[in-house]
């Protein structure tokens, strides 16, 4: 990555000469409609970024199979989960990614327990790779040691002894991410179906889980993506966004002498950080921390429709979900609500950002349609939509590629 110092010395190369210099990255996609895209992000230089920043395919395949929805990418190798409705099993595959012009090639592609939807790697030297299985209820691990031979390690189905609170969505366990806590010794699955935290301690040499204590969330709250801050004086904090109730809850984590960890809750808010009420139908879907100081948090909400974005095909605006940006006090574990703005469309369901966190890449699932949004770190405030593409099918998964290649 550039450091700042040379983007400026760019920038003022480019003013000077009158030229249009230009800088691209790769981003790669899915979409449940089958296929993995990889795109290429064109940023015009300066104040010409909003108007001249273009965002488009280079290279597609549908051999991660019918639906993928999770994505994540290690140096030049790409994991991509495909959910496989309707089939007993979904997959992991691994693909090689080409340098310079973003070609995928199959490595190798396993099953999974049926409906894979998140993936985190893990271990010494990154050789596993924790799967939360939403349909199945369960988790898989593989060793990605060798990317060309995946090799399933350990999985587990969970059970639940009655329907949880919302009976429709909490018929059954519905593990729905996959993260580590900060220290890497433990893996963390958020179970919308069973309203539980589901915390596993990591044998990092071996790459062996076993199930510790759970932490219970309230009923009813379906807890879907998580994220960790750590804090000031040796703190930890630990943010669940609730799909169910559309709720943020923040712990402060403690790290017991028996390889368990013990929550204390620190508030519960809304997903927009007040007390007023949603549309019917809306669901949380994603929480990531964002870089700043103080760190931000950015949390998408899904089927508000409350908001509006410019059309990206006509004129006029389209009906839009927000992205919610707080603030965390590192200190208390405390957040402020920061921003509600446009995620340029329905469904944000996933986004991420680039590494140095000036942009922001965002699936719009309903919207068939991927934008990148500016956002200035030191404010944590996002900006103007500068890129967008369409896609067919559902886009449900944003991955930056900034590796040096
Ligand atoms: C594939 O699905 C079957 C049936 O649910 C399950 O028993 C099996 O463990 C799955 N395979 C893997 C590799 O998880
Ligand atoms: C990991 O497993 C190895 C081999 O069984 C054992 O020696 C080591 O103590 C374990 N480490 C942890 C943190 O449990
Ligand atoms: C681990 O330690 C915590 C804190 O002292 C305690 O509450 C918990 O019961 C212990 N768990 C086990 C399995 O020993
Ligand atoms: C414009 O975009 C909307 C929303 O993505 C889509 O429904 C519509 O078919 C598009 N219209 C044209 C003319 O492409």
């Amino acid at each position: 990555m550039r450091s700042h110092g040379a983007r400026v010395a760019t920038a003022l190369a480019a003013l000077l000469t009158l030229t249009t210099t230009t800088s691209a990255s790769l981003v790669h996609i899915t979409s449940y409609a089958g296929t993995l895209t990889t795109l290429s992000l064109t940023l015009g230089t300066g104040s010409e970024i909003t108007t001249q920043s273009t965002l488009q395919s280079v290279a597609a395949t549908t051999e991660c199979g019918t639906n993928p929805g999770w994505l994540t990418l290690v140096g030049d190798i790409l994991y991509c989960l495909d959910e496989g409705f309707g089939k007993p099993n979904g997959t992991l595959a691994s693909f090689r990614v080409a340098p310079n012009n973003g070609q995928l090639t199959l490595l190798n592609k396993v099953p999974t327990i049926a409906g894979p939807v998140s993936a985190v790697v893990f271990g010494a030297g990154g050789r596993g790779l924790a799967i939360a299985d939403y349909q199945g209820s369960g988790i898989n691990t593989f060793s990605i040691a060798d990317p060309t031979t995946l090799t399933p390690l350990q999985s587990d189905v969970f059970r639940l002894s009655r329907p949880g609170t919302n009976p429709q969505r909490q018929d059954a366990p519905h593990p729905h991410q996959a993260i580590l806590d900060p220290t890497g010794a433990f893996l963390i699955v958020p179970d919308l179906g069973a309203d539980l935290i589901r915390i596993f301690a990591l044998n990092s040499t071996t790459l062996a889980y076993r199930a510790v204590t759970a932490l219970a969330t309230a009923p009813g709250s379906g807890p879907r993506h998580a994220a960790f801050v750590p804090g000031t004086g040796g703190k930890t904090f630990f943010y669940v966004i609730n799909e169910l109730d559309n709720t943020l809850v923040g712990y402060d984590v403690i790290y017991n002498v028996n390889s368990t960890l013990s929550f204390r809750q620190l508030f519960r808010t809304s997903t927009h950080g007040d007390a007023s009420t949603r549309p019917s139908g809306t669901t949380a879907a994603e929480i990531l921390v964002a870089p700043g100081n103080p760190p931000f948090l950015i949390l998408s909400s899904r089927f508000e429709r409350t908001l509006s974005a410019p059309s990206f095909n006509s004129s006029g605006s389209i009906p839009s979900d927000p992205l919610i940006t707080f603030s965390v006090d590192v200190t208390t574990g405390m957040v402020a609500h920061r921003q509600t703005r446009a995620a340029g469309g329905v469904n944000p369901r996933h986004f991420s950002l680039n590494k140095d966190g000036t942009l922001v890449g965002v699936g719009l699932q309903s919207d068939g349609r991927a934008v990148v949004i500016q956002r200035d770190p030191g404010s944590g405030l996002l900006g103007e939509i500068i890129a967008d593409v369409e896609v067919e099918g559902e886009v449900n998964c944003f991955v930056w590629d900034e590796e040096e290649r």
